[in-house]
């Protein structure tokens, strides 16, 4: 996690180095700091909580004449979030600073022979030992290339760094492995990032380090090195991102923004993909024929979070399109066991980010055992697409809320289309595959339906917004909606809400329920309506506040419910790209209500770069 940016230019450092964090505070926000270089000399300015009081600390300091700097916003891994421990770090004489992104796992014994050779510490972190190290190989070379290179051939784990040496004037060097970093080629200046939304406004221009890379970049020179420290020449991209992507355009939050969002999300996906519901549909980058389909028996999805519900979905999916057995597992989970993945096996890993650490290493495993890596994701020149066997870019746009909305929806429509996809390849069930391609091409007006009755959702949320538990149930591929919908309500208004397949409600949390405790119902008519009813009368029975989220109630089940949301018919399978647009409406605005911080909610960073 932790966002980083350098510049290196003729604009002043400060206004961008801020402005870069501005955009990175999804990453972190424990704390932030810069460090400026002039006339030879390297200044640090740090600030605890919230980048505004960086900016704040910065206003009074009024420099406007420095053109290099380093920038970091923190989440934080290796010590509390104090002013020591927050970035920038420098070595013991001041000559040397850095920022970091990553763990480093070997740093107490590194720190204990920096000890030993006469380093003092200032902080409990991780990166202090880097900066340290730095300096001291610097000290037999007098080359910060050099420097960096020898340090990081030391070093384990997952790291990002931009370093600057007061003796090499307007100079960043950098390099990064299993972390990412890119670099912005602009016109007599130059940047540098974690992440395209620090410097999208000022150029398109990027170039992606390789892992092991080192780069050093001035106002008009960008080099890159290899790791033996031969010369590279990495190809420049144009970054895909629009300005616009990134300011709220009159919403109160990102949030409701990408919540609203939604419908446009998803048309743009289906557009050059679905034609109508008869031709077959074409996915470019999924590199998958016939041939390698029929060799696949398994197929193994692996996520984190919100991906991983959207994953959830996936099974229901692609087991009913295809009658391949799918299973679903959180990364973290999967890394730690014998993975019986081999080359018969698709594995299809989901994430927003592509950064996900979890993820990465768990992909990586089963690239080794000879598996077809699928990955879905936003981010398509991140390290999990660049691990890719085939890719899935959801083209959602960027996503700035730290709670996941519109990627989420766009991850279940790419599921679907996945699903048939492989099924149209197998000569599956065609008037099926028909049934859900006309679902899915009526999706987005469905969901514009659901927006334009927010206004009931706002009035029901304030409405629950005091109580302090709720559970979420549902049946069938519903199921991974309740669990979206309790996710979203836990990260950003604190509230303790779990989700439960509805006929597990009598093995164990109906103990829980009465008049404190409401349940929220997902009810499609389909195939597990009656059932989630009979669940909803038992917790009736225990004077459970319920709403119901349905297509319709009956007029004789009316009376169980408190309250209910009204959607537009939809079939089961798709449904829960519509239902939980009503449940991410219903976090948005009990959080709201209560005034928390809905895009940056406490102790969570949108890319989780860390094991
Ligand atoms: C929840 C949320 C997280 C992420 C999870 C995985 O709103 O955003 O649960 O889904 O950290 O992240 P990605 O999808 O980037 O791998």
């Amino acid at each position: 996690m932790c966002g980083i940016v350098g510049y290196v230019g003729y604009q002043n450092a400060v206004d961008i180095l801020l402005d870069g964090l501005k955009h990175l505070e999804y990453r972190g926000y424990d704390s932030s700091g810069i460090a400026l270089m002039s006339n030879g000399e390297i200044k640090v300015y740090k600030a605890l909580g919230k980048l505004q009081n960086l900016v704040d600390t910065m206003k009074k300091e009024k420099i406007t004449s420095c053109n290099t700097g380093i920038g970091h916003i923190r989440w934080a891994t290796h010590g509390l979030p104090t002013l020591a421990n927050a970035h920038p770090h420098s070595c013991n004489c001041k000559g040397l600073t850095l920022v970091h992104n990553g763990i480093i796992e070997n740093y107490q014994e590194i720190k204990e022979t920096l000890i030993k050779n006469g380093a003092i510490f200032k902080s409990q972190t991780d990166t202090e030992v880097a900066a340290q190290l730095i300096a001291f190989e610097y000290g037999k070379t007098n080359d910060l290339v050099q420097a960096v290179s020898s340090a990081v051939s030391k070093l384990k784990g997952a790291w990002a760094f931009c370093v600057m040496h007061k003796n090499e004037p307007e100079t960043i060097v950098a390099t990064r492995k299993n972390a990412p970093l890119l670099i912005g080629a602009g016109e007599n200046e130059n940047f540098l990032s974690s992440d395209i939304a620090a410097i999208i406004k000022y150029t398109k221009k990027a170039i992606y380090l390789n892992d092991g890379q080192i780069t050093k970049i001035s106002k008009d020179k960008i080099q890159i090195f290899n790791e033996d420290l031969t010369p590279a020449s990495n190809r420049m991209e144009i970054l895909p991102f629009e300005a616009h992507s990134l300011s709220k355009m009159g919403y109160k939050h990102f949030m409701l923004k990408e919540i609203h969002e939604q419908p446009d999300v998803v048309r743009n996906i289906l557009q050059d993909k679905i034609k109508d519901e008869i031709s077959d549909i074409a996915l470019n980058g999924v590199n998958l024929d016939i041939n390698s389909l029929k060799k696949i028996n398994r197929i193994q999805i692996i996520a984190c979070g919100t991906s991983l519900h959207a994953g959830l979905v996936g099974k229901y999916v692609i087991e009913d399109l295809t009658g391949i057995p799918v299973s679903v597992e959180a990364s973290s989970e999967y890394i730690y066991r014998r993975s019986i993945a081999d080359e018969n096996t698709l594995v299809i890993g989901i994430s927003q980010s592509g950064e996900t650490a979890d993820t990465i290493t768990a992909i990586k495993q089963v690239k080794e055992k000879g598996a077809h890596v699928l990955i879905i994701t936003n981010r398509k020149e991140s390290l999990l697409s660049r691990l890719s066997d085939s890719l899935f870019h959801i083209n959602a746009g960027i996503e700035v809320s730290v709670a996941a909305t519109k990627s989420y929806t766009a991850q279940l429509v790419s599921i679907y289309l996945l699903g048939i996809f492989i099924a149209q390849t197998l000569n599956m069930d065609k008037k099926r595959i028909q049934e859900i391609k006309h679902e899915l091409l009526t999706l987005p007006s469905k969901l514009e339906a659901v927006l334009s009755g927010e206004l009931t959702i706002k009035k029901l949320a304030k409405k629950y917004s005091g109580f302090k538990n709720f559970i979420f149930i549902a049946r069938g591929i519903n199921y991974p909606t309740a669990l979206e919908g309790a996710l979203k309500l836990k990260e950003i208004s604190y509230i303790n809400a779990t989700g439960y397949p509805a006929g597990e409600l009598k093995h164990g949390p109906i103990a829980m329920l009465d008049e404190t405790m409401p349940v929220l119902a997902i009810l499609n008519k389909g195939i597990v309506y009656d059932k989630v009813m009979s669940n909803c009368e038992e917790a009736y029975a225990r004077q459970a506040k319920l709403i119901g989220v349905a297509n319709e109630i009956d007029e004789r089940h009316k009376e169980l419910f408190d309250d209910f949301v009204i959607i537009p018919p939809v079939s089961d399978i798709v449904s829960p790209a519509l239902n939980v647009t009503v449940l991410q409406l219903f976090a948005y605005f009990i959080a709201e209500y209560l005034g928390k911080d809905v895009d940056q909610p406490r102790n969570l960073a949108k890319s989780v770069t860390v094991e």
